[in-house]
């Protein structure tokens, strides 16, 4: 049995520090290069496995040093690596990400090994979807595998969460697809793109959300916290401010910590308020995974977190 089984995506995140960032045709220097572990998929799974979650991942990574690497920081944080598929014919994904002094990113991500994780490898897993109380997805893997992984889900009675990230349009986004989300976990910008309200508040992005099919839906606020709205009606969970290193993979570690306490049986709002404490602990250090929070971490950040 799982608590979450992530199905996604691995990179190796290659990151460089910039005062500022180019512009076309412009080359700035950076600090030394950072290798480690990310990847959308890949971080919620490290994020619910360090948290104390029953973890398990469905990826490709290559046969190569950078899919070690990957391997090497799931077993890390306590990941259940065996669904993990190494593709000797491939080359392991990586994100080129540059970090400005703000701690904000901006990220170009080579998909390789991830671009052949396909509906095939997903049939294989059911047994372990279906032994999953929550399977957590996102889109950094064909969109046909995502939607493989959904309908198994469902059909084993398992609960999806969904990031719809990187954003896509909002007509790439399958109506089954979004009506197995519950919830469907978005940032602003992906609020705005797949409400179609570029105006508006997030109440009003997510009750769009709902009106288009999603069961329930998350609006991730940064340091002003979530927007959750469910059956039971909207909720505004406040942020924990904390100073910003570097952001990259906040929003996977949030989304890793609340398929964790969904699995655990927590109501949405709650969910949500453990997992913003996540994703304000691993703001404050460098790095997606290497910065995601023990359960020790976490309490020495925010002493009121519920037991279990
Ligand atoms: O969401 C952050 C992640 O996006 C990074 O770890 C990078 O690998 C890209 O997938
Ligand atoms: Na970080």
């Amino acid at each position: 049995m799982y608590d979450v089984l992530v199905v996604g995506s691995a990179n190796a995140d290659l990151t460089v520090r910039v005062e500022r960032r180019p512009g076309a045709g412009e080359t700035v220097t950076g600090t030394d290069l950072v290798e480690s572990a990310g990847g959308k998929g890949a971080n919620q799974a490290a994020a619910a496995a360090r948290i104390g979650g029953r973890t398990a991942l469905l990826a490709r990574v290559g046969g190569d040093a950078y899919g070690q690497l990957l391997l090497d920081a799931q077993r890390d944080a306590g990941t259940d690596v065996t669904p993990v598929i190494v593709d000797d014919a491939a080359r392991t994904g990586t994100a080129m990400i540059i970090v400005d002094p703000d701690g904000d990113n901006s990220i170009v991500v080579s998909p390789g090994a991830n671009a052949a994780l396909t509906p095939q490898d997903v049939a294989a897993a059911k047994d372990t979807i279906a032994a999953a109380t929550v399977v957590s997805l996102q889109l950094e893997i064909p969109m046909e595998s995502v939607r493989a992984a959904a309908s198994a889900a469902e059909q084993a009675g398992t609960r999806v969460v969904l990031n719809p990230s990187p954003a896509p349009e909002a007509a790439a986004l399958a109506p089954e697809l979004l009506a197995a989300a519950d919830p469907l976990v978005v940032n602003e910008h992906e609020a705005r793109q797949l409400s179609g309200l570029a105006d508006g508040t997030p109440a009003a992005w997510a009750q769009a959300l709902r009106e288009r099919g999603a069961r329930s839906v998350v609006v991730t606020l940064g340091g002003d916290g979530a927007l959750v709205l469910d059956a039971s009606g909207a909720t505004d969970v406040p942020g924990v401010r904390v100073k910003a290193v570097d952001t990259t993979g906040a929003g996977d570690a949030f989304t890793g910590a609340l398929a964790t306490r969904l699995a655990r049986g927590d109501t949405l709002a709650e969910a949500a308020r453990f997992a913003v404490r996540v994703g304000a602990a691993a703001v404050t250090k460098p790095g997606a995974q290497p910065s995601y929070p023990t359960r020790a971490e976490l309490e020495a950040l925010a002493p009121e977190l519920p037991q279990g």
